[in-house]
């Protein structure tokens, strides 16, 4: 018998939907309130369409945004309620409305409540999960059907030359690298796989629990792979991803093939894995887990609340961070217009997305005023953002445009240079994640950034991703007969 690539008989109708597998009538109910949007044409689908593939795209080609009904912007929101009459709470007409204090209080509270699991049942901890403590902005999602390790919790480095305390003193050589006497670090290398991925992950994959999938996958440049094969371990489903062969770094394969994926490497690059998952997903019923899922992106907006939360609900002036295929980009930005929309932050902080110069498509076109989309054949050795053709530049251009923010490009040179400096002061971060840091340097140097600007960066990635790139090789340190003698000699030469 023949079958095609598809292992479906030629002509054979599929018939089976993932969404007809959808667990119980209390998830499409808990989704009711979600909807998609389209950020091209503004059309509008439903979260969940039973009987039907879930959705990543507008029929029109564009990709889509999240908007639950108390995020809906005012002038298509009339009908729908708001936060507070969708959460409950009491308001006050002779006052300012409360939803940005009593959300406040609700996050402070949980993120204060030591983690301590029940000995008798698998209770969640998530309340101790850097996303699900923002749930109400994140997903409503059944608790019972939330897959997390937790993640979130990551530090926020106090690294500038004025707010870097005395025990910090090899930290503060990223504040003088930088030039700014307030900026901090927000190591998203510290989530359970070492990168920000699992904020999204979290979140997708408790969307395929809640879909019924089977089965998982994406395109990666290999920390979305290493995320989605440990939370499709943890869930119980099949991961499946796909990589441009000889251009992912060695941590991220092996966890990737050690949580248990099944691992296929492209002969092209990302773009091209990127373009295969897609179709592969749609042919194949399989759930969608690139960022292109905008499920995803609620997840990663956590890292914007968490940031918010850090420093007491008073925001940056700037947040720096590195861009790719600009999901975070997108989920950072929503995430400081949703707190401002309800009044948890006063401002929104300037953006700057920093890409590498050889894999700048984002930069060419913010230099033209984002006149044209741009794609380029990409090269960096940042291999995590090695990317050309960007699937959330919509979104992403939205929040350079809304924030008076700016994009940026770096030379690995330059990226290398700033992961030195990062990794000696002791804190380390895999090479894409050290964008940042040059940006930084780039817009101090310009006199874009002011020196008395309080300036929040993130690092995306975990050192131990790529023990390669960037580290002094061949000097595995002096060797010595386990004498006192020769040590001596060594330490006091
Ligand atoms: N930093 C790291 C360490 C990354 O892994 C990525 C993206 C980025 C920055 C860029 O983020 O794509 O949201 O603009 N990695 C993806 C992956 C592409 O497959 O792991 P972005």
């Amino acid at each position: 018998m023949k079958t095609n690539s598809t292992g479906h008989q030629p002509g054979q109708v599929k018939n089976s939907h993932l969404t007809n597998n959808v667990q119980a009538a209390e998830a499409v109910e808990a989704l009711s309130t979600v909807s998609l949007r389209c950020v091209e044409c503004a059309a509008l689908y439903p979260g969940i369409e039973v009987g039907a593939s879930p959705r990543y795209r507008c029929d029109c080609g564009g990709v889509l945004d999240v908007e639950t009904k108390f995020s809906r912007p005012r002038s298509q929101s009339q009908t729908t309620p708001s936060l507070n009459e969708y959460l409950n709470f009491e308001t006050d007409s002779d006052q300012v409305p409360p939803a940005g204090a009593k959300l406040r209080q609700i996050f402070d509270e949980r993120a204060s409540i030591p983690p301590i699991w029940s000995t008798s049942a698998d209770k969640l901890l998530l309340d101790h999960s850097g996303v699900w403590r923002y749930r109400e902005l994140i997903l409503p999602a059944p608790e019972q059907y939330i897959v997390s390790r937790p993640e979130g919790n990551t530090t926020l480095y106090p690294v500038g030359m004025e707010n870097c305390g005395p025990s910090r003193v090899g930290h503060r050589q990223i504040g003088i690298y930088a030039g700014l006497e307030r900026l901090f670090l927000k190591h998203e290398g510290e989530n359970p796989t070492g990168s920000f991925k699992d904020r999204g992950m979290t979140v997708g994959v408790t969307m395929a629990r809640l879909l019924g999938a089977q089965a998982v996958a994406c395109a990666s440049t290999g920390n979305t792979s290493a995320s989605l094969a440990s939370y499709a371990a943890q869930a119980g489903m099949r991961g499946i991803v796909f990589l441009p062969a000889g251009n992912v770094a060695g941590g991220k394969l092996a966890q990737t093939l050690a949580y248990g994926a099944t691992t296929i490497q492209i002969d092209g690059d990302f773009d091209a894995a990127m373009q295969l998952v897609e179709q592969v997903c749609a042919e194949l019923d399989i759930y969608l887990l690139n960022s292109l899922n905008p499920f995803r992106v609620e997840g990663q907006k956590a890292i914007g609340f968490e940031i918010l939360q850090q420093l007491d609900w008073q925001p940056p002036d700037w947040l720096v961070l590195p861009a790719g295929n600009l999901g975070n980009t997108s989920a950072i930005g929503k995430a400081f217009r949703q707190a401002y929309e309800l009044s948890l932050i006063s401002h929104i902080p300037r953006f700057a997305s920093i890409q590498a110069e050889g894999a700048n498509p984002f930069y060419r076109s913010f230099k033209q005023g984002f006149a044209r989309r741009e794609h380029v054949q990409a090269h960096t050795v940042a291999s995590a953002i090695k990317i050309g053709n960007p699937v959330s530049y919509t979104r992403a251009r939205r929040v350079i445009e809304e924030s008076d923010g700016i994009v940026e490009e770096v030379t690995d040179e330059e990226i290398l240079a700033a992961k030195r400096v990062i990794d000696c002061a002791g804190i380390g971060c895999e090479p894409a994640s050290a964008a940042t840091l040059a940006g930084i340097r780039k817009l101090v140097g310009r006199g874009v950034i002011k020196r008395d600007e309080r300036v929040v960066g993130i690092l995306t990635g975990n050192l131990l991703k790529d023990s390669i790139t960037g580290i002094p090789q061949g000097n595995d340190g002096t060797m010595v007969e386990a004498t006192i003698d020769a040590v001596r000699k060594v330490l006091l030469a």
